[in-house]
């Protein structure tokens, strides 16, 4: 088999075999297929697009390309969730703790933020001694006798993703529905779900920019998912502007410690709800939907997912006293708020552009080397739909530094006011 006629033939718009998707991943991962090659298929792939079962067979290649773990140690259904990401996503901080408090294991492989997105690990780490470090041992014990734990991504799954992304970060073809999904479902697959639940949003904050192109990728993982046998849901969210109030990590965690004591922005706690109750479905620790959903209520409401917090922050060492007082969690020095310069009402805060600003305060990394600093970010006061008399705060800025015009330039410019404007649906739809 030759390379090159794989790549003509996908750049005439034919489908690959199974053999041919093989030949390609393998001789890309051990270097008998050079970047250049590599390079060009990925771009026919742009172009010319997958099959359902191409994409499968890609994803099953991208997988068996390194380690996979084997999670059947933990006894139950495991199932995991996925957020294409997006700005003040506090979401696996109240999800992890609530899911797990109605039984259903949560063995969670978590990343850091990069850009203007935040990560889980990043957040969790406001908390003093929090650490994600821990053997596979540790963390089977952990979800059998809590339900709860998250460690960093293994550096061994999915080297083939790990290479390829970084090809296509470089040579325009990271926006390829089939290659986007199988890269996202095959390190969910090799991290040993049963069953999968995504978040994919669409927005000025996420990847997929309209709702179109994030059905299109909803339903290319959930045909993944499919093929390789693994129970997948898609829920489709609005990222049009932040989710919740709180952007930056000890704030984000201060959010979700207000969610799982029944505070909780309204957004995040019904995405929440959402996602959760097709984690509770899958897992079949309920029949039917609104029965999960009845579940995780009661669960919220008697402060049992409160507690199993409390629990998953002292198993992996970190002060459970947060839970109680999280004004003990990191504080920026200046509090500054942020007035409306006209009134109105709200008609956009770009979520991008709003995660740029937190990260231009510290909450964020521009490069995978920065360190962040866990005490800064933004607390909205407003959102898209909400009323603003001049004058009137918008939000606060939490930094360490007095000197804040850039980003308060930055913000102003991003917000919108006008004479009215809707407030937006959050979960547009289930695939
Ligand atoms: N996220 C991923 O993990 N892979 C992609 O290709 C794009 C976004
Ligand atoms: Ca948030």
């Amino acid at each position: 088999m030759r390379m090159v006629d794989i790549i003509t033939k996908k750049r005439d718009g034919l489908a690959l075999s199974p053999e041919e998707i093989r030949f390609f991943i393998d001789g890309y991962v051990n270097g008998s297929v050079p970047d250049y090659q590599a390079s060009a298929l990925a771009m026919a792939i742009y172009f010319k697009d997958m099959t359902d079962p191409e994409i499968a067979e890609l994803t099953r290649a991208m997988v068996s390309s390194g380690e996979t773990v084997d999670l059947s140690a933990i006894a139950g259904i495991k199932v995991d969730k996925h957020s294409t990401g997006g700005v003040g996503d506090t979401t696996t901080l109240v999800l992890a703790p609530l899911v797990a408090a109605v039984g259903v294991p949560v063995a969670k492989m978590s990343g850091r933020g990069l850009g203007f997105t935040g990560g889980t690990i990043d957040k969790l780490e406001s908390i003093a001694g929090f650490s994600v470090e821990m053997n596979g041992k540790q963390f089977v014990n952990h979800v059998n006798r809590d339900r709860i734990a998250v460690i960093g991504q293994s550096g061994d799954l999915v080297p083939a993703d790990k290479k390829l992304y970084a090809l296509r970060d470089v040579s325009g073809s990271v926006e390829s529905i089939p290659l986007i999904a199988s890269s996202i479902m095959s390190k969910k697959i090799a991290a040993g779900a049963d069953a999968i639940v995504l978040e994919v949003t669409c927005g000025s904050g996420a990847f997929m920019k309209n709702e179109e192109d994030a059905v299109r990728l909803a339903e290319t993982m959930v045909q993944i998912g499919k093929h390789v046998g693994r129970k997948t849901a898609a829920v489709i969210t609005d990222m049009d502007q932040p989710l919740g109030f709180a952007i930056g990590n000890a704030l984000e965690v201060k959010e979700a410690i207000d969610t799982l004591q029944g505070h909780g922005p309204d957004d995040l706690k019904e995405l929440v709800l959402e996602l959760g109750s097709r984690m509770v479905l899958f897992a079949g620790k309920a029949e039917r939907l609104d029965e999960a959903r009845q579940l995780l209520e009661q669960v919220l409401e008697q402060g049992k997912a409160f507690d199993t917090f409390r629990q998953f922050i002292k198993n992996q060492g970190g002060d459970p006293s947060i839970a109680n007082h999280p004004e003990h969690l990191p504080k920026a020095k200046y509090q500054l708020r942020l007035p409306a310069q006209s009134s109105g009402v709200v008609a956009e805060m770009k979520a991008d552009q709003i995660g740029l600003a937190a990260m231009l305060l510290g909450a964020g990394r521009a490069t995978k080397e920065d360190t962040i600093n866990h005490a800064t970010g933004i607390v909205l006061h407003k959102k898209v739909g909400d009323s603003v008399a001049r004058g009137e705060a918008l939000l606060t800025i939490h930094s360490d530094s007095e000197h804040i015009d850039q980003v308060a330039r930055q913000l102003n410019q991003n917000i919108m006011i006008a004479d009215h404007a809707d407030k937006p649906v959050l979960i547009r739809r289930i695939i």
